[in-house]
């Protein structure tokens, strides 16, 4: 397969996390939360990765972002129907691109021997899903994660609050368990919330994040992470507010839009 995918040079953050993570792995150019596309990801020098894990029906967590498998497969179905094999015999790639025409679903285990072996950070969503079990997920995604990667290569993050509290009882020591709390937008209550989960970071829908919140969240001193962002000039008015890093669908599109570019807007 040709690789399309851009080179780039993004500008190092001053901060553990850089200023970008690409968000399902490299999703604009590869199918989403796949092993290729974390490959691609570290292909065009993106340091960091998102993605998102789920059980499935025999309890195996894999990465993958729907309830079901129609939009991302060549099958249809809840996840949580399907066993192992199963899940193995769906095509996850020609739904994007026949360049990735047998593409599989990775499991929790794939992913992670990927991401150690290309030296990758992880920003790893428990994603709990309408119906699905918060505490399962937890207990049996976080201690593999914490087992194969080093605590400053991983955070974990969920909009789900039982799977975040789960977490932090799992893993009390807030250096050795990086958690980040996602909001679409922070609520009313986002600072005992963060303080409850011992954060690490807040990860906010960027088009929903104001100025006063953003500058809150800095001075209280967690990490501000933004998702999904891919329109770089639109979001440049938001990194002098203090934002951390953006989660991009492609990062290369802010390579001459972050902190410390040569091109950025002043
Ligand atoms: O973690 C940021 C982002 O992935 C949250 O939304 O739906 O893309 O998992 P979603
Ligand atoms: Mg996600």
């Amino acid at each position: 397969m040709q690789d399309t995918s851009p080179v780039v040079s993004l500008p190092i953050s001053p901060n553990p996390v850089p200023f970008t993570i690409a968000h399902r792995g490299l999703s604009a150019h590869a199918p989403e939360n796949t092993l290729a596309a974390v490959r691609a990801a570290q292909r065009i020098g993106c340091q960091w990765v998102e993605l998102d894990v789920q059980l499935l029906g025999d309890g195996t967590p894999v990465i993958w972002h729907d309830n079901g498998v129609r939009r991302c497969s060549n099958n249809r179905g809840k996840l949580a129907k399907l066993d192992l094999a199963k899940a193995k015999a769906l095509d996850v790639g020609t739904w994007f691109s026949a360049d990735f025409q047998g593409e599989r679903m990775a499991t929790l285990e794939e992913m992670l021997a990927l991401i150690g072996e290309l030296g990758l950070g992880l920003n790893l969503e428990l994603k709990v899903n309408r119906g699905r079990d918060a505490l399962a997920l937890v207990d049996t995604a976080l201690p593999m994660a914490l087992r194969a990667l080093p605590a400053d290569r991983l955070i974990v993050s969920s909009f789900n609050q039982e799977a975040l509290e789960a977490a932090r009882r799992l893993e009390s020591d807030a250096q050795r368990l990086r958690l980040g709390v996602l909001y679409e937008k922070p609520t009313r209550q986002w600072y005992q919330e963060a303080e409850r989960f011992a954060a690490y970071s807040l990860h906010v829908d960027w088009r929903r994040l104001k100025e006063k919140r953003a500058r809150e969240i800095k001075e209280a001193g967690y990490q501000l992470f933004c998702y999904t962002a891919n329109d770089p000039v639109a979001f440049a008015r938001l990194w002098p507010w203090g934002v951390d890093a953006v989660i991009s669908d492609d990062p290369s599109l802010f390579e001459h839009h972050l902190p410390g570019s040569s091109h950025q807007r002043p």
